[in-house]
């Protein structure tokens, strides 16, 4: 069970003068309960990577197989065998959370609108209500003070929640999130990204771009680099992040517990050389405090 890109590549406004490869020859395998995070400097092409995922662009190369089965083959093979994957099914399987969500909210009131994909999907009215509910509760929400409330009212903060609400409730098998923290302040931001480790826990693949070095460090295990539209590393995210000069050199950023640890190990602390998380900071300044 898995997400694999084979060879794929995207070309915006293919034939034009205005032709931008957006993606070339991109291949991965990302198998089912992995947390995986994506960075990449602006404009390298990690949005129109999940915008080829969940089926919404067609790859002008290569194809993405989710549980194995090419969800292109209809576009590949349409004229000669005219079979089809079932794009229903893909929506059950994926939950997509795109990078400015908050524009997506149309519905009268915040419950209609994270009840949409769940109607889609055909679910009973009883389930409908329950997911509705546990959604808005685990993002932050009283369900009874929100439900009837239009988003259109809402901070952007609070949209972007009720949209993130809209599709968890649907529990996804795949969980893909395009820089969902950026707009949340510290207290929701944290409060989310513990919800998403534990829904990793409990089964749930994620992948989340963001530019946070800090989340991404501390929350995800596996780490894919683009630069302008090629996959330049797929790495553990600890091995990644414990490289400052190869971090820095693609100008992604280091975490805060790294730069801590950096600091005072110049400052002659006995502090372990391959921090990259908060914890780990945490234990090594407890030893080095305790050998004193
Ligand atoms: N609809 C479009 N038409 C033409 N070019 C596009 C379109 N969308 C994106 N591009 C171009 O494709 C490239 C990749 O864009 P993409 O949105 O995937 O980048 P990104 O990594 O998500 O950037 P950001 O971090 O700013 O969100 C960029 O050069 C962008 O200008
Ligand atoms: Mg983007």
């Amino acid at each position: 069970m898995s997400i694999t890109a084979k060879n794929v590549s995207f070309q915006y406004e293919t034939g034009t003068p205005l032709a931008i490869d957006a993606l070339q020859n991109i291949n991965f395998t990302i198998k089912r309960g992995e947390f995986v995070g994506i960075m990449g400097h602006t404009g390298c092409g990690k949005s129109t990577l999940f915008q080829l995922i969940c089926g919404l662009i067609n790859p002008t190369n290569g194809t993405i197989l989710i549980d194995n089965e090419d969800i292109f083959k209809h576009h590949q093979s349409y004229r000669r065998h005219k079979y089809n994957y079932d794009r229903k099914s893909l929506r059950k399987k994926l939950g997509i959370v795109f990078q400015y969500p908050e524009n997506q909210l149309f519905e009268t009131t915040v419950e209609k609108d994270v009840a949409y994909g769940l109607k889609h999907i055909h679910m009973p009215a009883a389930e409908i209500n329950n997911r509705v509910q546990w959604a808005l509760e685990i993002m932050g929400f009283s369900y009874e003070t929100i439900r009837h409330i239009s988003p259109l009212s809402l901070s952007g903060g609070e949209k972007r929640r009720v949209a993130i609400a809209g599709i968890l409730a649907i529990h996804p098998d795949y969980l893909l999130l395009d820089e969902p923290i950026a707009g949340l302040d510290p207290v929701m931001r944290n409060h989310f990204m513990e919800l998403l480790q534990k829904l990793n826990q409990d089964g749930m693949t994620i992948l989340m771009i963001s530019h946070n070095a800090d989340c991404i460090s501390e929350y995800t295990k596996r780490l894919l680099v683009l630069e302008k539209g090629h996959l330049i590393a797929d790495d553990s995210t600890c091995h990644l992040f414990s490289d400052i000069d190869w971090m820095e050199s693609h100008q992604l950023g280091i975490s805060q517990s790294k730069l801590i640890a950096c600091e005072l190990q110049k400052r002659g602390w006995n502090i372990s050389k391959n921090i990259t998380t908060y914890n780990e900071l945490l234990n090594s300044l407890q030893a080095a405090i305790k050998n004193n």
